[in-house]
């Protein structure tokens, strides 16, 4: 009571398939725990271009059928969100440098962590970019999202994690 809520962002390109996804699952988890108050959640893409369009019909089909809603709005990652979020968690390296190139003055560093640096079971460096190819990749993404969720939640609430 009274603390100061996690704040969680999570980052890829388009903010339309990878981090909407993530969104939603940790979210659920969250709810799940009965610790949505204690978190703020949300994502960003590092590219402009989806702006304002909701989570892919691909990425919201398969996450439906795993019994996660995506309710996310695309937006820009922003300079501000180095102040508004405790973490930011990027999907792949490409999205790391996007990222790391705002950090001017490199003062929020220790904010950037890679979402599978807190698998748990898969073994995964990135979570792939699921756009250009088929049904598989969209799996691939959720199993990956699934499993670094249970770790950052642990993370925070300062329970053991596998560490790999
Ligand atoms: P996301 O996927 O970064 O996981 O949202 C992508 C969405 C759109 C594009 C690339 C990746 N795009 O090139 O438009």
């Amino acid at each position: 009571m009274g603390e100061k809520p996690h704040r969680v962002l999570f980052v890829c390109l388009g903010n339309i398939c990878r981090s909407p996804a993530a969104e939603g699952v940790f979210q659920h988890l969250v709810e799940q725990k009965g610790l949505s108050g204690r978190y703020v959640i949300d994502s960003a893409g590092t590219s402009g271009s989806h702006r304002g369009e909701a989570a892919d019909a691909r990425m919201q089909k398969h996450a439906e059928a795993r019994g996660y809603k995506l309710t996310s709005r695309s937006r820009r990652f922003t300079e501000e969100d180095f102040e508004k979020f405790d973490l930011i968690l990027v999907m792949d390296q490409r999205n790391f440098e996007d990222v790391e190139a705002l950090d001017y003055h490199d003062e929020f560093r220790h904010k950037i962590k890679y979402l599978t640096s807190f698998c748990q079971t898969v073994k995964a460096s990135e979570v792939p970019d699921p756009y250009y190819g088929g049904s598989a990749g969209f799996e691939r993404v959720l199993d990956i999202v699934e499993d670094a969720s249970v770790g950052v939640l642990n993370y925070f609430e300062g329970l053991p994690q596998n560490t790999n």
